[in-house]
């Protein structure tokens, strides 16, 4: 498999709402970004994605743009964003602008002209249908509750919108709105972008009439078709966003060939502590065997098919020392286990902010103050279906988007230093433990463990390259090998707060050396290896 250079890299995601506010407005900004710079540069990330900053209303916090080539007003200006990509660029971080291009705003000039009437040039920019019966033409449903159908008044129609009501979907089936994207993804190539990552791309060759959202006909057409008019051997990243990809979609979409894209960014071990066939709001405990079966089926099978993304958390998923690990005793010992045992594997590794300093799901006090469209619609729907109200908390707090959005926890200072005014969400009240101030003045924080992951990917070809094999051991424990021609890695660990013996097969005789660890003084001898709680090993042999 040919090499690129984004094999080796670290992703770290901005959501930049909640990243850093420089003028006291309680709303992270484009220069707040700026100034933290050297704070990446030290975790030695190479690229950052950046969640949407152009011109939006906002009722999905930026996943819903009205204007594609200028910047929301609450971030700053082009100005600022082309100051970000330039002092960026001097640090060798590129940036990954996130491509929204399922749906735009309702307020999009697209979609205002569009409503106007039925012989609008830009009618066909949407999906319109006749009401049937007096109703919605069929039922599908929208990702964030009800109908994915609305009737529009002035023409007497319905519009399609897979999220919300404000977000219409584009019609990719009309040339001029492919062309029309072109132009635009050409125009932040040309600032010197470093790629794209691609919201929801599974949807773009939707039939709705047939009921096909995910993996249409026309979708990998339309893919093959952006990457000749667009990014097509610039080397750029670009990663597609995929809730419903196999291996072989995988492989299509991730084609080394360059044809497609250049990674998949797919949920399936992200579904697990869900009840099947059921929303992710219906709980149920992870297992470690689901896990493990998931994680390698992806790590063997798409092996020199194409290319993976390894991450644990974004925005719209709950914080993963909550969820997976332990955010109260062992949050330090369990955050550092989750990270060694996913940077320890093969693909690109994206760390989202606030991650690499044990930041923990939060539960606010009432449904009012909460932030996203997607939970407090949830929320309503629920209510109305009988649902116990306190049920329904127990489900935001387990799985709410807002977990990871409230603001990146700076020192211990009010409102955690994100902002000198009122934060547009509540501050985790943990910030005065959980912060970054504190992390960088302990060589054995989270942090610092995070750095030397990413640092050993730099200099490890095996980390990057190695092929996957899982080892059997204590069910608590995971336990894998990565092999790439004479070297060797092995990561043990122990995903539970109790010790066990970890009873790992496959590595007698070898003689392991310790590279990174959780704990001060791991064991080396697979023969008698008692792991303590969530206790973590990366070894060289
Ligand atoms: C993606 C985004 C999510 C957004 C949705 C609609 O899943 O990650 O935040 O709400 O698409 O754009
Ligand atoms: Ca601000």
């Amino acid at each position: 498999m040919k090499q690129n250079w984004w094999h080796r890299s670290v992703v770290y995601q901005i959501y930049p709402r909640s990243f850093y506010d420089t003028n006291g407005d309680g709303i992270g900004d484009l220069r707040g970004i700026i100034k933290k710079l050297d704070y990446l540069s030290l975790l030695g990330i190479d690229v950052i994605w950046l969640s949407p900053v152009y011109k939006s209303p906002n009722d999905d916090n930026g996943y819903d743009i009205s204007d594609y080539r200028d910047i929301m007003d609450e971030f700053g200006t082009m100005q600022d964003m082309d100051e970000l990509l330039a002092e960026a660029g001097r640090k060798g971080i590129r940036i990954l602008m996130d491509l929204v291009v399922n749906h735009t705003s309702d307020e999009h000039a697209w979609f205002v002209e569009a409503r106007q009437s039925k012989n609008s040039r830009y009618r066909d920019y949407y999906i319109w249908r006749d009401p049937v019966d007096g109703g919605e033409p069929n039922d599908l449903r929208s990702t964030f509750s009800g109908s994915a159908w609305q009737f529009d008044p002035q023409t007497g129609q319905y519009y399609l919108h897979l999220f919300s009501r404000k977000q219409p979907d584009l019609n990719w089936e009309n040339p001029n709105v492919r062309r029309e994207i072109w132009e635009m993804m050409n125009f932040w190539i040309d600032k010197g972008i470093g790629g794209f990552r691609m919201d929801v791309v599974e949807l773009l060759g939707k039939d709705p009439d047939k009921k096909i959202k995910e993996n249409g006909p026309k979708l990998h057409e339309y893919l093959k078709e952006m990457n000749r008019r667009t990014f097509g051997g610039k080397d750029l990243l670009t990663v597609g966003e995929c809730w419903c990809a196999g291996i072989p979609e995988a492989a299509e979409y991730s084609n080394p060939d360059g044809s497609e894209l250049s990674m998949i960014f797919q949920f399936e071990h992200i579904g697990l502590d869900q009840q099947p066939g059921k929303e992710k709001w219906d709980l149920k405990p992870l297992e470690l065997d689901d896990l493990k079966r998931v994680m390698t089926k992806w790590q063997t099978e798409l092996e020199g098919k194409g290319w993976n993304s390894l991450f644990w958390n974004n925005h719209d998923l709950p914080r993963i020392v909550s969820r997976f690990g332990d955010d109260g005793r062992y949050r330090t010992e369990s955050a550092k286990m989750l990270a060694t045992l996913l940077h320890g594997m093969k693909g690109t590794p994206y760390i989202y902010q606030g991650e690499e300093i044990g930041m923990t799901n939060i539960r606010m006090g009432s449904i009012k103050d909460y932030r996203d469209i997607e939970t407090l619609n949830m929320y309503r729907e629920r209510l109305g279906q009988g649902y116990d109200p306190k049920e329904i908390m127990r489900s935001i707090y387990a799985k709410g988007r807002d977990n990871a959005r409230t603001p990146m926890q700076w020192d211990d200072t009010e409102y955690a230093g994100f902002t000198t005014g009122t934060p547009w969400i509540a501050v985790n009240p943990n910030y005065q433990t959980i912060n970054a101030a504190r992390a960088l003045e302990d060589p054995d924080s989270i942090f610092f463990h995070y750095q030397k992951l990413i640092r050993l990917r730099k200099e490890n070809d095996c980390m990057v390259y190695g092929s996957y094999r899982l080892l059997e051991s204590d069910p608590d424990v995971y336990a894998y090998t990565r092999t790439y021609g004479d070297s060797h890695l092995a990561v043990i660990c122990n995903f539970y707060g109790r010790t066990v013996d970890a009873a790992v097969k496959g590595l007698e005789g070898e003689t392991l050396r310790i590279l990174l660890s959780n704990y001060e003084q791991s064991p080396a001898d697979t023969a008698h290896m008692t792991l303590r709680p969530y206790e973590a090993v990366l070894y060289e042999y």
